[in-house]
C-alpha cells in the first residue's frame, strides 16, 4: 500500500465505531413501527412460503424482528453494535418474544449450511463496500435451506453533498461531517443488485417513491 492509497481496513473499523456509538447514544429500543407499508407484504409472503426460522441482517434495536416475530416466526437479529443488541434482547424479554438477539458483523455470520427459511436485510447492504457485499450474498445464500427466501429493500442513498465525504475505489461514500462521521454508504444500482443475486430467482424486483429497491427472491 502506498501512501495515498485508503486503508480500507481501518475505514471499515472506523465505520463499525460510527455504529457502535451511534447505538450508545440511544436508551430505549426504537418501538414505533416505521410506516413501512411493505411490512405488513412481507409477513404475508413469509406466511404464504411457510417459512419459520428467519435472520434479520442488521436488526438494531429490533423492531423488525419483534414484529416478524408477532406473526409466529421464529427469529434471529445480528447487527454489529453491542448496545443495539442489548436494547433488542431487554425488548423480546419483556415482550416475551421469539427472538434471538446476536451481536456480529455482517461478514461473520456464525450460522452453518441451510439453518434459515429465510433472511431479511432491510436497509443494511448500503453500509458495505461492493466487495463485502458479494461476501455478504455468498453467506445469505449458504446460510439459507434450498429454496429459502431474501428479503431485502435496498435504498437509494449516497446523495450527500460533495465535500461531506470522500470516495473510496468502488464509489463507496465515507462521510467526514461531524454527524456521520465514519459512516459508509454505497448506492447500488440495479443491475448491481441484480448481479450479487445470481445465485438467486429474483421473484420481484420492485421500486417504491423513496427509490428504495424491494426485492424478493429464492435460492435456486
Ligand atoms: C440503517 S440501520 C437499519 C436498521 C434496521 N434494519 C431497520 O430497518 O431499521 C443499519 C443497521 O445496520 C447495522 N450494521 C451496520 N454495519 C453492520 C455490520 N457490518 N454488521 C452488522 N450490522 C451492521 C447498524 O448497527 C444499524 O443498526
Amino acid at each position: 500500500m502506498n501512501n495515498t492509497e485508503p486503508n480500507i481496513e481501518k475505514i471499515y473499523e472506523e465505520n463499525l465505531k460510527f455504529w457502535d456509538d451511534a447505538w450508545n447514544r440511544v436508551s430505549k429500543p426504537h418501538k414505533e413501527l416505521p410506516k413501512l407499508p411493505y411490512i405488513h407484504e412481507l409477513t404475508r409472503k413469509l406466511k404464504k412460503f411457510r417459512v419459520k426460522k428467519v435472520l434479520d441482517l442488521g436488526c438494531g434495536s429490533g423492531w423488525l424482528s419483534i414484529f416478524m416475530s408477532k406473526y409466529g416466526f421464529e427469529i434471529t437479529g445480528v447487527d454489529t453494535s453491542k448496545p443495539a443488541i442489548e436494547l433488542g434482547t431487554m425488548w423480546a424479554k419483556e415482550d416475551t418474544a421469539n427472538v434471538t438477539f446476536l451481536a456480529g458483523d455482517l461478514l461473520n455470520l456464525p450460522f452453518g449450511d441451510g439453518a434459515f427459511d429465510a433472511v431479511v436485510c432491510n436497509s443494511v447492504l448500503e453500509h458495505f463496500r461492493l466487495d463485502q457485499a458479494k461476501v455478504i450474498f455468498d453467506k445469505i445464500h449458504k446460510i439459507l435451506i434450498g429454496g429459502g427466501f431474501l428479503f431485502g429493500c435496498f435504498d437509494q442513498v449516497g446523495t450527500g453533498t460533495k465535500g461531506e465525504y470522500f470516495e473510496l475505489e468502488d464509489h463507496t461514500h465515507v462521510y467526514t461531517d461531524q454527524m456521520r462521521k465514519g459512516m459508509m454508504l454505497r448506492n447500488y444500482s440495479d443491475q448491481e443488485l441484480k448481479e450479487l443475486l445470481s445465485k438467486f430467482d429474483i421473484l420481484s424486483f420492485d421500486k417504491n417513491n423513496y427509490g428504495s429497491r424491494l426485492v424478493w427472491a429464492k435460492k435456486k
